[in-house]
Order: structure tokens, then sequence, then C-alpha cells
């Protein structure tokens, strides 16, 4: 057993990798990319813990039932199992709450949030709607909720790379064609690095007034990826004189 300092000191670490400020954040969106193949590292404690605090805010925050899973390499088809392009992922998110209209959404919203700390914690991630296997998973899913995408997390053999994303204009507007404020095209270009369901991007965001409208096109995730676009938007555009609408 842990003795009382040893766990003490565990969760002051966890505290100070927990807080992620604006600069943090920007960078970690700058940083991420689709990673799909793991190294064996394990995770330490201090991470676990902070990725466990993480989804236990955002859970209260989003009203979700977001859970992270360390250790369990089964819904991805086991440790030495190439599941789609996945290896080696024995730790991932799971996107789970109950059903409603806007589920999705807000699984894109508040998992992006934990995606980004485990980015500035120095973990790499892949959002994964098809390569896993939900009946092999051991998260709980409740009668009334559903779980809608998983987050492969851990320790990549590479960093990943940039893909090809869409220009400023096409992701955002401004009502009547005026001019973009900076911190609504800071926002836009945050969005513009947000990981979409094959890379479709297709949300897009509209000022009109200080009022800033997320919506989502038709494509398999759209809902999942509006909300994480809507998440990279928020921190890029920072606190200003906006509000969704
Ligand atoms: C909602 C969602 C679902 C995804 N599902 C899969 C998947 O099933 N398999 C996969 O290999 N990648 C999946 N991806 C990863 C995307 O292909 C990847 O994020 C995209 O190509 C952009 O690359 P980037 O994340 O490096 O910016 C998914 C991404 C999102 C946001």
């Amino acid at each position: 057993m842990a003795s009382p300092v040893a766990a003490t000191a565990g969760r002051e670490q966890s505290t100070r990798l927990l807080i992620m400020d604006r600069q943090q954040a920007l960078a970690a969106i700058q940083a991420r990319h689709a990673v799909r193949q793991f190294t064996d590292q394990p995770l330490e404690p201090g991470v676990r813990q902070a990725l466990m605090e993480a989804v236990a805010a955002e859970n209260e925050a989003g009203g979700l039932h977001l859970q992270v899973l360390f250790d369990e390499p089964a819904a991805f088809g086991g440790m030495r199992a190439h599941y789609g392009r996945f290896r080696g992922v024995r730790h991932y998110l799971a996107l789970i709450g109950r059903k409603a209209p806007d589920l999705a959404q807000r699984c894109g919203f508040h998992g992006q949030q934990v995606v980004l700390l485990a980015q500035h914690l120095g973990l790499n991630s892949c959002w994964v709607a098809l390569n896993f296997s939900r009946s092999q998973s051991r998260a709980e899913v409740g009668p009334k909720e559903r779980f809608v995408v998983a987050v492969a997390l851990g320790y990549g053999v590479t960093p990943g790379r940039s893909h090809k994303v869409r220009a400023l204009t096409e992701l955002g507007e401004v009502a009547d064609g005026g001019p973009w404020p900076p911190w609504f095209e800071a926002g836009v270009a945050a969005a513009q690095l947000a990981p979409s369901g094959l890379n479709q991007q297709r949300f897009h965001f509209r000022l009109e007034g200080e009022a800033v409208t997320g919506s989502a096109g038709w494509s398999s995730y759209a809902e999942v990826d509006l909300g994480i676009a809507r998440r990279h938007f928020q921190i890029g555009a920072g606190p200003g004189p906006w509000h969704w609408a």
C-alpha cells in the first residue's frame, strides 16, 4: 500500500498537472495530431490521476459519463493486434452519456478538453468512431446511455504530423461580410486545427453582433466534430466581447 506521504505527493503533482492555462492549451492545439500507434511506456501515476480528475471535472460541467480506461487493450483487439491503423492501444477515453439530442456535441466539447490536457502532459491521442469494439470495452454504459466514440491515449511511436485543413474563409463568416475581429480570427484559426472524422471539417462559425453560432454540416460524426471545434474556438478566441449564440 502507498504511504500517506506518497499519496499526498501524488495528489499535489496531479493538481499541478491538471492546471493548463490558455497559452498551454493553445500550444497543445498546435502540437496535437492523430497518433494511432503507441509504445509500451506506462502512464505515470500522476498522469493517470490528472486525467481522472479532468474527466471528473468535464463530467460535472457537461452532465456526461466520460470514463478513462487504463491498461485495457481488449476494445482495440488486444495489445499486439492491429485494429485498423491502430496498434498498441492500452488506454482510452470512453465518451458516454445519457441519450439526448446534444449528446454527441457535448462529448466532442468536453472530451477535447481531456485530449488537450493529455497532449499537455506529453501523451498522444486519436479520436476513434469505427476502429474499436464497444462490446469488448469494460466502460460502464447505463441503460439510458450511449457510448458515442472513444479516444485512444498513450505515448505515441511518433508525435504525428499535420494534415490538410480547410481555409479560414470556409470555416468562418462575419454577418454582412463585415471585417473579422482579431479574436474571431484567432477562434476560427484554432478550430481549423481541430480533428474531425475523416478530416472533413464540416463545421462553420458565424459572428453576428457579439454572438457566435457554430453549426455542423452533414457527415457521420459531424456533431462530435462540431463540439471539438467549439472547444478549440473558445480557447483560440479567449475571453472577449463575444458569447455563444
Ligand atoms: C469524431 C471522430 C471520429 C474519428 N474516427 C476515426 C476512426 O474510426 N478511425 C481512424 O483511424 N481515425 C478516426 N478519426 C481521426 C481522424 O481521421 C483525424 O482526426 C483526422 O484525419 C485529422 O487528423 P488530425 O487529428 O491529425 O488533425 C476520428 C476523428 C474524429 C474527430
